[in-house]
């Protein structure tokens, strides 16, 4: 029997790339996100596998259970879990607007970790899984000008560190990804295209690749790129006022 992958925020950039390459090794794929269309185009893309769609805004409370009653209902067992939804936003923490920065964090934490909290009894249960969070390098410093999405990724990185020790005992494992810029819709919803960030960015492809490479080997945490290696050991050396005055510059 195939296994089951579900992924949320398949319908672009990193989250589409999960989805190819988990079809290509003929898992049966849930998909969420809100563009229907987009997530339809997945299902044109592989007619022979079994891709069940979700449309469903993940920034609002309650989502997170409605999607596991859709999986429940559907007769459907979660084997790898993808936690990959989400979004940034750039400008000073006082004028971005606060209901925006609050989806942020309901959408980048809050449903990440219901989810979590939701598919992991049945792993436990089948003492077999596998999770992957998609955090960012973003988690290991402040990021100012992007304050809130750069705390969003520190709780996923830190959450998902604890949660894999927590199972160490266990066929379970939890990977955190941490990709650096990344060619993706990300750069245009959070107006960081033209910063000096995203001035090298990587594939969607290469940096997918090496997620779902680190997460088949049960890795804790996967740095994609040498750059962003680099600069994530530097992160943990310096001061973090330092730290932060680079990162202020580095989000002009
Ligand atoms: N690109 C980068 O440079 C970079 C670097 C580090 C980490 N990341 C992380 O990588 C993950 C994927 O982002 P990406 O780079 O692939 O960007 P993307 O191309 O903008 O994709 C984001 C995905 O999340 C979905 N999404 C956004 N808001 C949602 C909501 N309210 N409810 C449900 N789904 C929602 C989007 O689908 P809909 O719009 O259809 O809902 C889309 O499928 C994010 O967690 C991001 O923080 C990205």
């Amino acid at each position: 029997m195939n296994k089951t992958v579900l992924i949320t925020g398949a319908s672009s950039g990193l989250g589409s790339e999960f989805a190819k390459i988990f079809a290509e090794a003929e898992y049966n794929l849930v998909v969420v996100a809100r563009s229907k269309d987009k997530l339809e185009m997945l299902q044109d893309q592989f007619p022979d596998s079994e891709i069940k769609l979700i449309v469903k805004d993940l920034s609002k409370p309650g989502s997170a259970s409605e999607v596991a009653e859709e999986i429940d209902q559907a007769g459907i067992q979660i084997d790898v879990l993808i936690n990959n939804a989400g979004f940034g936003l750039l400008g000073s923490f006082s004028t971005l607007s606060l209901q925006e920065q609050l989806e942020m964090m309901q959408l980048n934490m809050v449903t990440l970790a219901e989810l979590t909290h939701l598919f992991l009894p049945g792993m436990i249960e089948r003492n077999s899984g596998r999770i992957l969070n998609v955090a960012s390098t973003a988690a290991f410093q402040p990021g100012p000008m992007m304050a809130v999405y750069f705390a969003t990724k520190a709780f996923v990185l830190s959450l998902s560190e604890a949660l894999a020790e927590e199972l160490a005992e266990t066929n379970i494992t939890v990977t955190a990804l941490c990709p650096g810029p990344t060619k993706t819709n990300f750069g245009a919803v959070s107006s960081m295209d033209e910063t000096k960030m995203f001035s090298q960015a990587m594939s969607a492809e290469q940096v997918a690749k090496q997620g779902v490479d680190g997460l088949l080997k049960g890795k804790r945490v996967v740095i994609t790129g040498g750059k962003n290696k680099a600069g994530a050991v530097a992160a943990k050396l310096l001061p973090r006022s330092t730290v932060a005055k680079v990162v202020k510059s580095a989000t002009k």
